[in-house]
């Protein structure tokens, strides 16, 4: 069995719908093997992401950059983590309304960082998320969460 740690931080509606959207793509039925973990970011442990095999990550742009709730996870995961998770899938979804690129080059960065490697495109939404986007969320958690089927 491997496991899939869904770190995110959800303050909103919007944030919410996208959030349900991911963990229904990584449970799909069709998805075996593969148990889907849900950990808030300012919940998350060292733990968790060590004993994981794959992760989404999900947040609100705030103030140029990644939520404040993502960055205590990164600030609390990192060192860690980092001799041991070199090379594990990730994808990222996130929502904003005025500029998701800064949150989009930190997420890039702190990752490379890690060594953790891109599964499958970014998602970033601005504003309400449309019936498509929600849909990009449903395949970005059933990519990450297929792939790590017999890992
Ligand atoms: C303090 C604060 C800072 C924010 N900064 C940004 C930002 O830099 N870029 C952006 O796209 N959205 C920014 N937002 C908007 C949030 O990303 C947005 O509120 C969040 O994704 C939830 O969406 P909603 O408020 O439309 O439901 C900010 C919101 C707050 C409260």
């Amino acid at each position: 069995m491997s496991t899939l740690l869904v770190i995110h931080h959800t303050p909103s509606p919007y944030c919410q719908e996208m959030f349900e959207a991911v963990i229904a793509g990584a449970t799909d039925p069709e998805i075996e093997g593969v148990d889907v973990v849900r950990r808030a970011a300012l919940s998350v442990t060292a733990s968790d992401v060590l004993g994981a095999d794959g992760y989404v990550l999900g947040s609100p742009a705030n103030l140029g950059y990644v939520s404040g709730a993502l960055k205590h996870a990164f600030d609390t995961f990192y060192y860690p983590c980092l001799d041991s998770t070199s090379g594990r899938p990730f994808g990222l979804y996130l929502h904003g309304n005025e500029g998701t690129e800064g949150a989009e080059r930190a997420v890039d960065s702190i990752t490379a960082g890690l060594g953790w490697v891109k599964a499958t495109p970014h998602v970033v939404v601005s504003g309400k998320p449309t019936k498509d986007l929600i849909e990009e969320c449903w395949n970005l958690g059933a990519t990450v969460a297929a792939g790590l089927m017999d890992a």
